[in-house]
């Protein structure tokens, strides 16, 4: 077994509706190559661990490097590992509306990372990290980035 996580920043032009196609796409194949996972959207910004084999891990990754939709990929860190921190394929993101943030939703959605977190018992540096940025990039209030 092989953990892996990145972080990213969708492009200028990528929509709500892009986003629901990326998560679509991900899980089709992800389903297919027995890769599980979770990725987090907030503020344009993208953390993502992904974990199965070895092989399904690396030629994933290259694929989602290889993705126009975002920029800015950085490796945070990977490693072999014993067992899946998310057995079951996870997902979480808050859908920005352009320029009108429900802090509700906000509440709700930090709420729940919380929660995942919590639940979650990462024994790897990938998987320890991955919580790590969340956490980070959760902090922010949201449009942190768009001056
Ligand atoms: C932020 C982000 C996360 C992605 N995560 C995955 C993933 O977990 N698994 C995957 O196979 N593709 C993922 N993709 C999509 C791939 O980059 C690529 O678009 C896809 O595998 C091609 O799918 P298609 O058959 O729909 O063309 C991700 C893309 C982005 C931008």
């Amino acid at each position: 077994m092989y953990e892996l996580t990145y972080q990213s920043e969708a492009r200028k032009k990528v929509t709500q509706k892009d986003i629901i196609e990326i998560l679509e796409s991900a899980r089709r194949h992800n389903k297919i190559n027995g890769v599980t996972g979770c990725l987090i959207y907030y503020n344009r910004r993208f953390i993502q661990i992904i974990e199965g084999s070895k092989a399904a891990v690396q030629e994933t990754y290259q694929r989602i490097c290889e993705d126009r939709r975002h920029k800015e990929i950085q490796l945070i860190a990977e490693n072999s590992t014993s067992e899946r921190t998310f057995p079951e394929w996870g997902m979480a993101y808050f859908p920005i509306d352009e320029g009108k943030i429900n802090t509700n939703e906000l509440k709700q959605f930090r709420n729940n990372i919380n929660l995942l977190a919590g639940f979650s018992r990462p024994s790897k540096v990938s998987g320890i990290m991955f919580w790590v940025k969340v956490k980070a990039l959760l902090a922010e209030p949201p449009g942190f980035y768009d001056k």
